[in-house]
């Protein structure tokens, strides 16, 4: 078990860190090239700065093995620390994004995941969550929005 927090600004930095290898262990070869050209590791760095905000952040010696974010009804971000997976953090951190949204009064969440990874939607089907159907994500590009083929989950609160 992983003691939870709320992210801090000082966090930014270790949070991108966690976030850009996960990233990759979840989405090479599973997303369009373009996306994957613009994910460095200064960029995770960046945009974990901006979801400070909404970002909870599970710690485990003093380090950060993983975290989440929430952004209005969404689980926009689930990621968990390689030598931390299978550990039950990841399932505390999607139980404290639900139980955040459902503090904010909201009765559904949603999340979108790639169709082939098959651990992330192995997990949040452990978890109660069900595939809504194809969804087109609209993810953050430098220049814009770049457009991934994703499945919708959804669990009602
Ligand atoms: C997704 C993630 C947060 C889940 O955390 P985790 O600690 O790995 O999750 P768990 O080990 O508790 O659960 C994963 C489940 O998938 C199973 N699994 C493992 N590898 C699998 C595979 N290749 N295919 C299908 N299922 C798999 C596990 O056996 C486990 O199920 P079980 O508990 O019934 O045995 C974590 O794997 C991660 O950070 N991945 C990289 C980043 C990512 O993809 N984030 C999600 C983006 S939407």
């Amino acid at each position: 078990m992983a003691d939870l927090r709320p992210a801090t600004p000082e966090d930014a930095d270790a949070i991108g860190d966690v976030w850009f290898a996960a990233w990759k262990d979840g989405h090479l070869g599973l997303v369009p090239e373009e996306l994957v050209r613009v994910r460095t590791p200064e960029s995770f760095r960046e945009r974990a700065a901006g979801k400070v905000p909404g970002a909870t952040v599970a710690e485990v010696d003093g380090g950060i093995a993983g975290f989440v974010v929430v952004a209005d009804d969404e689980v926009e971000q689930v990621f968990v620390a390689a030598e931390h997976r299978g550990s039950g953090i990841a399932a505390q951190l999607l139980a404290a994004a639900e139980e955040q949204l459902r503090a904010s009064g909201h009765e559904t969440a949603w999340l979108a995941v790639v169709p082939g990874n098959a651990r992330a939607r192995a997990f949040y089907e452990r978890e109660g969550w069900r595939d809504d159907g194809a969804l087109e994500y609209e993810a953050a590009g430098p220049d814009g929005p770049i457009a991934v083929p994703t499945r919708r989950y959804v669990k009602r609160l």
